[in-house]
This record gives structure tokens, sequence and C-alpha cells, in this order.
């Protein structure tokens, strides 16, 4: 009797274990993905002047593909400049649609010897908030700009597709 009960058990469990494994595999197969926070984000479209939480994902975002070159504190070294002026550039007439196109297309002045590569793989919102992130902690925006001049995640997408070369983004930096 108590072999009997033993092997029911045994059963039992084995037959929890193929069903778990079986809905497991149903799960993977229908493309059941639990998503991550910045794919979530990327899909995110804030209307436009509608202000984002971009502080913490701007900083994150500009560590891991900005800080190599322009320094963690936007400071620049050698051929890489640094980015306080950003700020001064977006109020400027054409100023904003520049800044938002160097980072989507890339930038080849004469100023350096070096061009800013196009990082338009980034997300909108990754993109924006790093952007802000740049233009406030670097170029103390709030100094002398409203908030309201914070680039949205809707505009890096308006911008998009343009097919720039990074030296006709030059020619539209503003002077
Ligand atoms: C591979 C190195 C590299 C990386 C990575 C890089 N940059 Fe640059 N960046 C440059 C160089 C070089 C220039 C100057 C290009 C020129 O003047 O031709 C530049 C220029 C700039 C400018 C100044 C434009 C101006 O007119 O004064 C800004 C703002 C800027 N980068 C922001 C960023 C941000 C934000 C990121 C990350 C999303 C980034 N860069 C990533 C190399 C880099």
């Amino acid at each position: 009797m108590r072999h009997f009960l033993a092997n029911i058990a045994l059963y039992v469990i084995a037959a929890f274990l193929v069903s778990g494994a079986a809905l497991f595999a149903l799960m993977r197969s229908t493309q059941f993905v639990l998503t991550d926070e910045e794919t979530m984000l990327a899909h995110y479209r804030p209307a436009a002047g509608e202000s984002f939480e971009w502080r913490e994902l701007g900083e994150r975002t500009y560590v891991a593909n900005c800080a190599g070159c322009h320094g963690r504190d936007g400071t620049g070294r050698d051929q890489y400049p640094p980015l306080a002026t950003a700020a001064a550039l977006l109020p400027m007439h054409g100023g904003r649609e520049y800044l938002i196109d160097l980072h989507l297309y890339g930038l080849a002045s004469a100023r350096r010897r070096a061009p800013m590569p196009p990082m338009g793989h980034i997300p909108d919102v990754a993109l924006a908030a790093a952007m802000n992130h740049v233009l406030v902690e670097f170029g103390q925006l709030q100094l002398f700009a409203p908030a309201e001049l914070l680039i949205t995640p809707a505009e890096i997408a308006a911008r998009r597709g343009a097919g720039i070369r990074p030296q006709d983004v030059e020619q539209r930096r503003p002077r």
C-alpha cells in the first residue's frame, strides 16, 4: 500500500512538471514576452509639449552612449567638444532642429578633427532624455530658457527619415 501511494505521488509530481514545461513552451511559441522598461518607453509617444520623466533615463542613456567620447560630465577632451555650449544653440533660430539632426544623422565640421557619429539607433524617448540631460545638467538651460524648451520624444520622431548627411547638418548650425 505504501508503495502504491508513493507511486501515485510520483506520477502527480511528474504530471505537474510536464504540464509546466508545456505551458512554458506555449508561452514561448506565442511570443509571450515580458517587455523591459526601455522597449515600453520606446513605444510611448507623449504629445508635444508634454513634460516627461527624462532625468534618470537621460543620465543612463548619456553614460551608455555619449560619455565615452564627451566624458561623463560633458567636458570633452581632444577632438571631442565640451557640451555646455549646446544649450546656447537651442533658443537660436534653427538651433533646435540642428541639435536634433546632429544626434540623428551625425555631424562633420571643420572645427573638429573627428565627426560625431549618428545616434539614431537610440529610441526617441531615450534620445530626447539624453539631450535634455546635456542641456540641463551641462548647459544649465534652466538659467536662461523655460522648461517648455526641453526636447520631446515626438520632435525626435518627426525629424527621423530625412537622410541628411553629417556635412549638411553642419551647414544648418546657427551662426
Ligand atoms: C564616437 C565619439 C562620439 C560619441 C559616442 C558622441 N559624440 Fe557628440 N560629438 C563627437 C564629435 C567628434 C563632435 C564634434 C563633431 C564636429 O564638430 O565635426 C561631437 C559634437 C557633439 C555636440 C556639439 C555640436 C555643436 O555644434 O557644438 C553635441 C551637443 C553632441 N556631440 C552630443 C552628443 C550626445 C548627446 C551623444 C550621445 C547620444 C554623443 N554626442 C555621442 C563625438 C561623439
